[in-house]
């Protein structure tokens, strides 16, 4: 592979992302489950003075109990690291939930997600799953990676509503104690479902 290529995928993404970020203002009764006034509530791109709460968040929510590695530094990091977005639901500069994704040549890695416990069950991880889909969707992504520990239910069933399925089991991935699962999620885009429709029967299987 030329030197040049990846740099073009990146500007791609790149691009996708802007024009992405510019439009998102979503109104907040699209998102479900709202109880009360949500207006002042927008998902975006952290900033680098966000990276100390969400590695905070990522301690007490994600990494219980598996040793602290995503410390502030490394977020920070990933906020400043053009492969990766993190995204996140914030309420003025508080922030409510946040989802770090990783984008490779062809597939994105969602590498961690969270939402403080007050504000489940409102969309919020939904919402910035979407969100982050949506750019690797613009950038011709064709799949989406996750895992998750084997006891976490509620991830476990956000990743399937959100059109994750389970690929693996794999005995004592984190830390070398506990089960993790993998999970994946194809993105088709409208041509490749139409040229799938063109091709002949017998290529279908
Ligand atoms: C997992 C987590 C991110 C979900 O965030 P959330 O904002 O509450 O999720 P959403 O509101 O978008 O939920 C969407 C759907 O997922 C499913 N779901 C999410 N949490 C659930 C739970 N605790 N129990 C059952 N179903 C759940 C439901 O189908 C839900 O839809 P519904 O509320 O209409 O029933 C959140 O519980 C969390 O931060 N957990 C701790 C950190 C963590 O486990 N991160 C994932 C690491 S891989």
């Amino acid at each position: 592979m030329s030197q040049g290529q990846p740099r073009k995928r990146i500007g791609r993404w790149v691009d996708a992302l802007s024009r992405l970020a510019s439009s998102w203002r979503r109104p907040p009764e699209s998102l479900p489950n709202f109880q009360r006034d949500y207006s002042h509530i927008r998902v975006g791109l952290a900033t680098p003075s966000m990276a100390e709460q969400i590695a905070a968040m990522s301690r007490d929510e994600v990494e219980v109990g598996l040793g602290w590695q995503w410390t502030p530094q490394r977020v920070w990091e990933s906020i400043r690291d053009r492969r990766c977005n993190v995204a996140v639901v914030r309420e003025h500069q508080r922030v409510l939930a946040f989802a770090i994704m990783r984008y490779e040549e062809t597939t994105a890695h969602l590498m961690l997600l969270a939402v403080r416990p007050e504000f489940r069950r409102k969309g919020f991880a939904s919402a910035l799953i979407r969100w982050l889909e949506d750019v690797a969707r613009e950038a011709e992504l064709r799949c989406i990676f996750v895992e998750c520990r084997r006891n976490n239910d509620a991830a476990r069933l956000l990743y399937l509503e959100c059109g994750f399925y389970e690929t693996t089991l794999q005995p004592r991935m984190y830390r070398r104690r506990e089960d993790g699962i993998h999970l994946e999620k194809w993105l088709r885009t409208p041509e490749a479902a139409s040229d799938w429709r063109r091709w002949p029967k017998t290529d279908r299987r």
